[in-house]
């Protein structure tokens, strides 16, 4: 299992897989069409094959080429409200790029899948920590679209003899390996938050602070990038199948954030009240204990200090994020 193709390995957190891959000794080759990644993450080390998903043919010339042992599937659409929006762009990507990577998976005999996978499958769950027996309902097109790439998986389970492992992550946050978290638009908590300090917004929205949490604020659960890609390491080693969890297993609400984000900073950081966000659930955390009974992982970057302070370290380095074409 050392010859690995990686699709959306320009983006967050598929960068710093690759490299971790890379580091351990794999053949990493990386299919991206950049455009939400960037080219800057691109590791010497491994190659780049520029495509798009949903180019039947491009993938099937990358799949081709590389013949890889594993896939580890990380290329997609990953904005709740854009797919609120726009349905069917998340469809055209998520799952018809999905149907495309699994018929040239078919075409070449490479079974083994590692499916970057969402907590947003789950939906509002009935009760926390959220387990990975508990049913998925998911409330947004993007979680759909997720849902739907782990439903075809298990079909070729059950027929071809795939071996797919869905990694349900929960919230990724933090920064590792000289790389920063550079979204356009950046929807994510943390990275906005820190613009604050870098002195580029004035105040940090917080909507809703009348939830049924302790300090009224939403609580979710942040996975350190590094504590993401060990869990793919172990995954890819152990052959670990099935569907596992990432999450801490503790959620964190919005005003700890903030409060943790003022100590690593040393900013006062202003916050804004706001009203509630439609659809946003109180409280989601995962039980992670699947993923360490299983595989043996050990999210040991997670405590939200670790993930701030790597995070400020990234930004504090691009300010700006990367420059434009990089
Ligand atoms: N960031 C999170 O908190 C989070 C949480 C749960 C799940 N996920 C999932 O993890 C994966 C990676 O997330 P991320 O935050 O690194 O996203 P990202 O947008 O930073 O990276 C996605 C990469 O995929 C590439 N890509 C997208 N569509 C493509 C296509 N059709 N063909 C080729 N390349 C394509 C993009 O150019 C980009 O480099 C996604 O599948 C996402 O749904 C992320």
């Amino acid at each position: 299992m050392k010859n690995v193709l990686v699709t959306g390995g320009s983006g967050y957190i598929g960068s710093v897989v690759t490299k971790r891959l890379l580091e351990r000794g794999y053949d990493v080759t990386v299919f991206d069409n950049l455009e939400r990644g960037h080219r800057c993450n691109a590791d010497a080390r491994s190659e780049l094959i520029i495509g798009d998903l949903r180019n039947a043919d491009e993938i099937l010339a990358a799949m081709k080429k590389v013949m890889p042992d594993a896939v580890l599937h990380f290329a997609a659409y990953a904005l709740v409200g854009e797919s609120m929006a726009n349905p069917m762009m998340y469809f055209e990507n998520n799952v018809k790029g999905g149907v495309n990577l699994l018929s040239a998976m078919d075409e070449v005999g490479c079974k083994r899948i590692i499916f970057s996978s969402s907590c947003a499958t789950y939906g509002v769950p009935p009760s926390l920590p959220i387990d990975e027996t508990m049913q998925q309902k998911p409330t947004n097109p993007y979680g759909h679209s997720k849902l739907m790439f782990e439903q075809m998986c298990i079909w070729l389970q059950e027929t071809k003899g795939f071996k797919p492992t869905f990694l349900r992550y929960f919230n990724a946050a933090g920064a590792a390996l000289g790389m920063v978290e550079d979204h356009e638009p950046e929807t994510h908590i943390i990275p906005n938050v820190l613009k604050v300090a870098l002195g580029q917004k004035e105040f940090v929205q917080v909507f809703g602070d009348d939830y049924p949490t302790p300090d009224g604020t939403c609580i979710r659960d942040y996975v350190h990038l590094e504590d993401l890609s060990s869990a793919h390491i172990l995954a890819l080693e152990k052959e670990a199948v099935g569907a596992f969890n990432l999450g801490t297993g503790k959620g964190i609400s919005v005003k700890e954030i903030v409060e943790a984000c003022r100590k690593v900073t040393g900013h006062p950081i202003p916050v804004k009240m706001c009203p509630r966000r439609p659809g946003d659930p109180p409280a989601l955390y995962a039980s992670g204990s699947k993923a360490r009974e299983v595989m043996g992982w050990n999210p040991k970057h997670s405590d939200i200090e670790t993930i701030v302070r790597d995070a400020w370290a990234a930004h504090q380095k691009f300010p700006n994020g990367y420059e434009e074409g990089e």
